[in-house]
């Protein structure tokens, strides 16, 4: 090999590898600020915010699964078949409604593939006792029942991540120290 090309390959290589892993821990936050327009103008600082309604109520799955899932539309029923009438978004949902036609709801935050993310167990130990359930979900989504229209506000890249499991890892109040950051944790 010529030995300029192996210097090269020698020196370059280490520069390419660091900046590379670099680029995986702390890719640019590319989708902070992400706010799609949904189909139906929708707001938490509405129903999450000045009507109270528990996250739970519709985010079922949060506390018990790996998705916290978006309702269906029954679920918006349960009250607009009597409430805001008039309204056009709420006409527009009961047009849905009756067409039967799912609404598409339009995803806001999302993981590639390969990596694993479950909210049942993070909520358990996020959510203090007696605090309303919304507490546990502003590290990662920020103050959603002050949204009109939901915003991404964490990169949710992999140095996001890591840097939460070590804080709980180096916490001493913090007694199931089951946590970790190896890389089976996340990755399938
Ligand atoms: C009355 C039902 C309802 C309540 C209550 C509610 N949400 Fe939602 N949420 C929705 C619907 C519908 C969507 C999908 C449309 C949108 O993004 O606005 C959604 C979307 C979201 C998303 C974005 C999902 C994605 O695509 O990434 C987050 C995060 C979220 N909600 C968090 C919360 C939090 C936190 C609370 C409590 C403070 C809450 N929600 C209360 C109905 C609700
Ligand atoms: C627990 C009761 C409840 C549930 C569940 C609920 N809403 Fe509402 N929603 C309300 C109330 C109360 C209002 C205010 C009505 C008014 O001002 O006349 C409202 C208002 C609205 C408006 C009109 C906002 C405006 O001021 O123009 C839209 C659109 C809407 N809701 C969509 C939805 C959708 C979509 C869902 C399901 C994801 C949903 N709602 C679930 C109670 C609810
Ligand atoms: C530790 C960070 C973290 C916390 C805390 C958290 N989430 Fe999430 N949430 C995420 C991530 C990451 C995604 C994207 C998951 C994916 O793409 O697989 C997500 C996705 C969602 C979605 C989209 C639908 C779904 O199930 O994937 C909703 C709705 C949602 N979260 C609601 C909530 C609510 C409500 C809370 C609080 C009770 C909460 N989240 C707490 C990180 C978090
Ligand atoms: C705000 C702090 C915080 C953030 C941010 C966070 N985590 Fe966690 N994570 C925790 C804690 C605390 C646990 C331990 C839960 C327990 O004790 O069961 C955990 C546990 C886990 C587990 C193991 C769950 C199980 O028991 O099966 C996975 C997987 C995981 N986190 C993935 C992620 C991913 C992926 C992200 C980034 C999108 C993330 N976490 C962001 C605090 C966090
Ligand atoms: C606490 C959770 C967590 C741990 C632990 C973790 N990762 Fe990740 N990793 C993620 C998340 C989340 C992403 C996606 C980042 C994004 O989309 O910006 C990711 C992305 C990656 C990617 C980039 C793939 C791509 O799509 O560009 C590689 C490679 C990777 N991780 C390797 C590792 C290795 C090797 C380890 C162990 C040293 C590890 N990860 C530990 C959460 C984690």
């Amino acid at each position: 090999m010529d030995p300029r090309l192996f210097k090269a390959i020698k020196y370059g290589t280490p520069v390419v590898l660091v900046a590379l892993a670099a680029w995986i821990i702390w890719a640019p936050p590319a989708r902070v600020g992400y706010a799609p327009e949904q189909p139906i103008a929708y707001s938490h600082a509405k129903h999450a915010g000045e009507y109270g309604i528990d996250c739970q109520y519709c985010h079922t799955g949060v506390t018990t699964g790996k998705k916290a899932g978006v309702p269906s539309m029954n679920t918006c029923m349960n009250c607009h078949v009597s409430v805001g009438y008039g309204k056009p978004g709420v006409e527009k949902l009961k047009k849905f409604y009756e067409k039967k036609q799912p609404l598409e709801w339009v995803r806001i935050h999302n993981l590639p593939d390969h990596v694993r993310f479950p909210h049942a167990p993070h909520i358990k130990q996020l959510l203090k006792d007696g605090q309303p359930t919304k507490t546990a979900c502003t590290p990662c989504h920020g103050d959603v029942a002050n949204m009109k229209v939901v915003e991404q506000v964490q990169s949710l890249n992999m140095g996001f991540c890591v840097n939460c499991h070590k804080d709980y890892r180096n916490d001493a109040e913090y007694k199931n120290h089951g946590v970790n950051i190896n890389c089976n944790t996340c990755h399938y």
